[in-house]
Parts: C-alpha cells; structure tokens; sequence
C-alpha cells in the first residue's frame, strides 16, 4: 500500500487493507514482496497525474519482473487521481489491473476477483448510492503512532465548490457517517489503547450523522459523546471549515477539556475580493470575528490554517490584506501553496493569472511572517509544564517524544514506559519545529 496525500488517504489505506484481509492478504512495505500493489493518490496540486504516472513506470518494472517468475501481481490505482484520471489512467497504462475512485473501496475484493478472471482491467469511479462504510469490516488496525493517536474519518466530499478545488469532484458529496457507527469504531479503537482521535472529513465541522434518537447530529454533539469514551483523553478535527463553524461547536471547546485547543482552519487568503472570487462563503473580517469567539470560549486555543498565493486575479494589495490577516491573528502553524491550476476547475479559466515569479516572491514573504509567528508561538510556551501524550521514541537513545495539546512534538529523557501516558512536562528548549523539556512530578495543589 503505498500513500500520497491528506490524512484521509491515510485513513482509507488502512481500512482498504481490513477490506482485503479476508482475502489473505496483509500489508508489506516492499513493492517488489506484494501480491497486489495499491497506489492511493491524491490530486490537489500541482502535476499530480503526471507523478502517478511516473510512479505507475517504476511499479510497472516490478510488476514485469515479478511475472516473470510467474508471481501474478495486481497493481491497482485509488485516490483523489483515479477518481478524476480514472480512463485516461487505464489509457496511458494498459498494464493497470484496476482503478478505484474513493467512495468505491468496500467494492474491492469484487474488483480483485474480477480482474482476476477477466484479465483485464476494473474500473469502478461512479459514486454509488449506497455509503462504503455501510460494507467495510470493522477497522481492525486503526492508522496509529505506536497505537496512541488514532484517525477516524467522520464526514467526506464537499458540496463547497471553491474555485480552485478538485475536491468535491474526486471525493464526492459531502456526507456524513451516522453516530453509532462511529461510537463504535472509537470505542474499538480507544479499547486498543489509543489516548488521543483526530476526527477527519473533508469539512468536518459541517458532519451531520444520523443520531440513535432519530435526528440529526452536528460534530458539537458528537464530541460531546465521545468525550464520554473512558480512557479517550484527547479529540482533535480536521479540515473545519469557517462557514460551518457553528455555535454549539464553539461552545464545545469552552466545555469539553478533552477537546484539544488547536484548531486547524483554513482561511486561504486575507482579501474579500480574493474570498468572493475563491467562492468561499465570508469575508477577513468574518474570520476575524469567528477567531474571538473561539478565543473567548477557550483563551489557550491556538489557530493553524491553510493559504493559497496567487489565485487568478490576485493584486498586490490582495496579497497584503492577507498578511495584515495574519498579524492580526496570530498563527502557531500554518501551510501556504501556491496556486495550481487545477483542469476542470471554475478558476482554471480565469483571467489575470498571476505570474510564477511573482507568487514565489509573495510566497516567500508570507512564510517568512508565518515562520517567525510559529517560532514565536513555540517560545512562548518555554517555561510552561505542558501535559504532553507521549507516543514513541524520539532520535536519541534514552530520548522519548510526545506530542503538546497543541500538536508540537516535544523531547525529553525518559523512559519507554512513558507511551501512552500523558505527563506534566516543564518546556526548556524550542528547536526548529519541535520542543525539548523534562519530566516533571504531578504536583497535587495545596
Ligand atoms: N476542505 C479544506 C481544504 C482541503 S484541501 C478547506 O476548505 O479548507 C487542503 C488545502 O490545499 C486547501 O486548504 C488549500 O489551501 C490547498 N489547495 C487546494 N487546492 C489548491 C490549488 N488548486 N492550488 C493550491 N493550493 C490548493
Ligand atoms: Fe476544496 Fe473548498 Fe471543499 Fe475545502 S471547502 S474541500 S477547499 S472545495
Ligand atoms: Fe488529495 Fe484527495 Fe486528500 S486530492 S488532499 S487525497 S481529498
């Protein structure tokens, strides 16, 4: 299983291993050991087929070589890219033996049996009717660090249609898994010995699952429930969306301890003709507003984001709105891109595409602010004990590392039974994207 792109690939991995494992089949890390070779792409920038393709190449080689040794080898393309290249990947690649968008993995063990038999290749990118996580077996081996921190997909697809995403054509529409099914998988999952959930969707804050009472759900209620899972310590999400951030939602970060106070939401640029061309659905100072609340309900919350430099008609005077918005909020983390036309997108067409050089001018502006806030954020928690989830072992021998409420990774010497556990840790030391402290005892107040 080789995989490219966002946490939801990671999660879908996973469960299309689960899919295959009654069939015999388990996970390797070595292409040229594997029975069937599953390549998950992902197609949100830049020249994503053109790298699928260039991988297909190198696979194909293995494929070939292992024939050869008469060793029968299924090599199958999944993800955002075979979603939205599915023929013309069957085209340029004859030699494919099977290609699966997204929403089709619960049909997997069928596609293998067919191609199987007919020698040919299987291609399954319709959006059926029915929801895959109605068909898939139960998550056995949940995507883990040291089986500590776990994903679990809640929601998927977009109905949302900003204008340089492929994301509502390769995922779909957006769709939500109904409460019970995900109680269960947390409650498997967190009996496993995981401490800490990041719940994933692609607008996650916009999860609307059946309840068991009949109605429906927002993610506020869902949080609420699975902070009642004993032993689960932490919940994270991700991707939220500004337009979905809801009241009860909000209210949640002021209630619930368990929900971490980091959250990544991404806001893409700080200009509203940029905001209005990108059809976002608000405005810089909409955010803004929505940063206060969510610091008012829960002061120690710290704020990530996503920005995209360069979007058709972006002027100078776009590009520094965008920078005031991030003096203004103050980011601990954050990932820019620069914009990348996407075929089959609304601002593919559009006029006034910015030059290259000048995006990388403005990119390099943008992260050279975002780098100094990050440090900034990092130093500000130096002197601090932090409860930090330790998940493994860290480079150094004797060295263990674990991770803040506010997903920096931290370092300190300690033992290998500290996995697991969540321990006061004084913070001492920023390094370049992580901390370094030591151990501290529980101090009981007096
Ligand atoms: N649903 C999330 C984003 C998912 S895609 C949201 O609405 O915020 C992850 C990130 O990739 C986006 O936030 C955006 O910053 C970036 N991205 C998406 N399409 C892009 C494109 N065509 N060019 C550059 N960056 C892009
Ligand atoms: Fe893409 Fe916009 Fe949907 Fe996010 S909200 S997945 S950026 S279309
Ligand atoms: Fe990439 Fe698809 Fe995720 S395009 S970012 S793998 S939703």
């Amino acid at each position: 299983m080789i995989t490219w792109g966002c946490q939801m690939n990671v999660y879908d991995s996973a469960r299309m291993t689960d899919v295959l494992r009654p069939l015999g089949y388990t996970p390797v890390a070595d292409p040229a050991a594997a029975e069937m070779i599953i390549l998950n792409t992902c197609h949100i920038r830049d020249r994503a087929a053109e790298k699928v393709f260039s991988e297909l190449g190198r696979l194909r080689l293995i494929k070939d070589e292992r024939e050869a040794q008469g060793r029968k080898t299924v090599l199958a393309v999944a993800g955002c890219v075979a979603q939205a290249e599915g023929e013309q990947i069957l085209k340029r690649a004859p030699y494919v033996d099977i290609v699966l968008g997204p929403q089709t993995y619960h049909r997997l063990p069928e596609m293998v049996a067919k191609a199987a038999r007919a020698g040919g290749s299987v291609i399954e990118t319709d959006f059926p009717a029915e929801q895959k996580f109605d068909f898939l077996p139960e998550a056995e081996a949940p995507q883990t660090v040291e089986n500590v921190t776990a994903f679990l997909t809640v929601q998927e697809g977009c109905d949302k249609f900003c204008s340089f995403c492929v994301v509502p054509y390769t995922r779909g529409a957006e769709a939500s898994r109904p409460v019970a099914s995900v109680l269960a998988e947390a409650r498997r999952i967190v009996a496993s010995g995981v401490r800490e959930l990041t719940l994933l969707g692609q607008n996650v804050n916009a999860y609307h699952g059946e309840g068991p009472d009949g109605g429906t759900w927002a993610l506020a209620q869902l949080a609420y429930a699975l902070a009642e899972i004993p032993g689960l310590e932490r919940i994270r999400y991700t991707t939220s969306h500004p337009r979905d951030m809801g009241d009860d939602l909000i209210a949640a970060h002021h209630d619930l301890p368990a929900l971490m106070p980091f959250l990544h939401l991404p806001v893409q640029s700080g200009s509203d003709s940029i905001l209005r061309a990108m059809n976002r659905g608000h405005t810089a100072d909409d955010y803004r507003r929505l940063v206060d609340r969510l610091r008012t309900a829960r002061p120690d919350l710290a704020l990530s984001s996503d920005f995209i430099i360069g979007h058709p008609g972006e002027t100078d005077a776009d590009f520094e709105a965008t920078m005031q918005l991030i003096r203004d909020v103050g980011f601990a983390q954050a990932f820019s891109f620069k914009y990348s036309i996407r075929p089959g997108t609304p601002a593919a067409g559009a006029p006034l595409q910015v030059k290259e050089a000048l995006k990388d001018e403005r990119l390099y502006a943008l992260q050279a602010l975002l780098r100094e806030q990050q440090d900034a954020f990092n130093d500000s928690v130096i002197g601090d004990v932090a409860p930090v989830l330790f998940t493994g072992h860290g480079r150094k021998p004797g060295q263990m590392v674990g991770r803040s409420p506010w997903l920096q990774p931290v370092h300190v010497d300690g033992p290998a039974d500290l996995v697991g556990t969540i321990r006061p840790v004084l913070i001492t030391q920023r390094l370049s994207n992580s901390l370094v402290g030591n151990l501290v005892e529980e101090c009981v107040p007096a």
